[in-house]
C-alpha cells in the first residue's frame, strides 16, 4: 500500500519525564507503542524535562538523565527523520502555551486531579504551584501540535480529559483553534504488574526494587529478580483467572518472543515454575540486550545526541509556533 505523506497523517503526541529509571513495564507498555505508531501517525515525542521540575532535582542528575532518555527513545527505535523528538524547554512555545491556558482552566478543576492529591501527599514540603499547573503544561503540550491522539496510561486519562475540557473550552469561546485529542490505549499490551505483588502495577517508585526490572538492569539482576517473582500455590503454567503472578509473567513473556499465550502455555506444559520464571527471566535479559548496547552507545555520543535534540527542536518550533500565534491573535494579543 502506498504510504501517505507525513502531512496528512493524524497526529500523534506523547511525553515522557526524564526519571533515571524506565522498568519494563514502560518500555513494553508505552514505548514499544510509540515506535509502532510511527508507521500510521505523524508522531511528535518529547522528553518532558520542564515537568519533571515539579519535584526538586539534583540539577546534574537531570541533565543526565534527560540526555539518557533521549538516549532509550533512540535505541528503542523512535526515528527522528520519521518523528519530531525534542527536549520540551528547548521549544518555547510550551511554556507559553501554558500561560495562555492557565487563564482558561478552572482553579477547582486543577485541584481535583488525583496526580495532585497524591503527589502533594507523598511531598507535603513542596506543594508547588508547578505541581498544581502540571496538566496545564500537558495540556500545551499536546494542543500546540493539534494532536489526535495522545497514547497514554491510565494514570495520565484525567489529565488527558482536562486537556480536552480545555480544549472544548477555548473552542466555544473563540471558535474552532484546536482539535480535541482522543486518548489512545494501546489494546494488545496487559499491564505489566509489579513481580512482587502481581495485583499492582509495576512502578519504579516501589520501595522494594525486586518488584520491577528496570530496562538498563544487567542481565543476572533481571535474571535474580524474575527467579524471586511471586507466583501462586499451584503448579500449572497456565493463563487464568486469580493467577495474577503467573499471567503477569505469560504475558511479558509473550511480548519479549512474539509469541501468543497459547504457544507460551504449550511450551511450560508439564514445566515447574522454576523453569519457568528462570526462562522469562533470559528472555527478557536477551531481549533488552541489544537495547541497551545501543542505548550506551548513543549515549557516549554526545554530538549526536546534541545533533538529534538540535534539529528535534527546529522542527517542534515551527509546528507549534503557529499554533502559539493563531491563539495569541484570538485572544487579542499583539503578534508582532
Ligand atoms: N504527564 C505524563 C507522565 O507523567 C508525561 C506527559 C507530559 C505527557 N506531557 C504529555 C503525556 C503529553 C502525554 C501527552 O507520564
Amino acid at each position: 500500500m502506498e504510504q501517505k505523506p507525513a502531512e496528512q497523517k493524524p497526529v500523534v503526541f506523547s511525553g515522557i519525564q526524564p526519571t533515571g529509571v524506565f522498568t519494563l513495564g514502560n518500555y513494553l507498555g508505552a514505548l514499544k507503542n510509540w515506535v509502532r505508531l510511527q508507521d500510521d501517525y505523524r508522531c511528535v515525542y518529547s522528553v518532558v524535562d520542564l515537568h519533571s521540575l515539579t519535584v526538586r532535582q539534583e540539577p546534574r542528575e537531570l541533565r543526565e538523565n534527560t540526555l539518557r532518555s533521549l538516549a532509550l527513545l533512540l535505541a528503542c527505535g523512535i526515528d527522528p527523520e520519521k518523528s519530531v523528538l525534542f527536549i520540551q524547554s528547548h521549544v518555547h512555545t510550551h511554556a507559553e502555551l501554558t500561560w495562555v491556558l492557565d487563564c482558561y482552566i478552572p482553579f477547582g478543576e486543577l485541584g481535583r486531579m488525583t496526580q495532585f492529591k497524591d503527589k502533594s501527599g507523598a511531598h507535603p514540603e513542596n506543594i508547588n504551584a508547578g505541581l498544581f499547573n502540571y496538566p496545564a503544561l500537558m495540556a500545551a503540550d499536546i494542543l500546540l501540535y493539534r494532536a489526535a491522539s495522545v497514547p497514554v496510561g491510565a494514570d495520565q486519562k484525567q489529565h488527558l480529559e482536562l486537556s480536552r475540557n480545555t480544549a472544548i473550552r477555548f473552542n466555544n469561546i473563540y471558535g474552532d483553534t484546536f482539535p480535541v485529542p482522543e486518548p489512545l490505549i494501546p489494546k494488545d499490551t496487559g499491564r505489566v504488574m509489579s513481580l512482587q505483588e502481581p495485583t499492582k502495577k509495576m512502578s519504579k517508585s516501589d520501595i522494594n526494587p525486586k518488584a520491577y526490572v528496570s530496562v538498563l538492569d544487567r542481565p543476572e539482576t533481571i535474571i535474580k529478580k524474575f527467579k524471586s517473582a511471586v507466583t501462586d500455590s499451584e503448579t500449572e503454567v497456565a493463563f487464568r483467572e486469580g493467577k495474577d503472578g503467573v499471567n503477569n509473567l505469560l504475558i511479558i513473556y509473550c511480548a519479549v518472543e512474539n509469541l501468543t499465550i497459547e504457544q507460551a502455555e504449550a511450551e511450560f506444559a508439564g514445566k515447574g515454575y522454576g523453569e519457568f520464571k528462570l526462562r522469562v527471566g533470559e528472555a527478557v535479559a536477551e531481549h533488552l540486550r541489544p537495547l541497551q548496547e545501543r542505548c550506551e552507545r548513543l549515549y557516549a555520543d554526545k554530538a549526536y545526541l546534541g545533533e538529534c535534540y538540535r534539529k528535534g527542536a527546529e522542527k517542534a518550533l515551527a509546528i507549534s509556533k503557529r499554533t502559539l500565534e493563531k491563539v495569541y491573535k484570538k485572544v487579542g494579543l499583539i503578534v508582532p
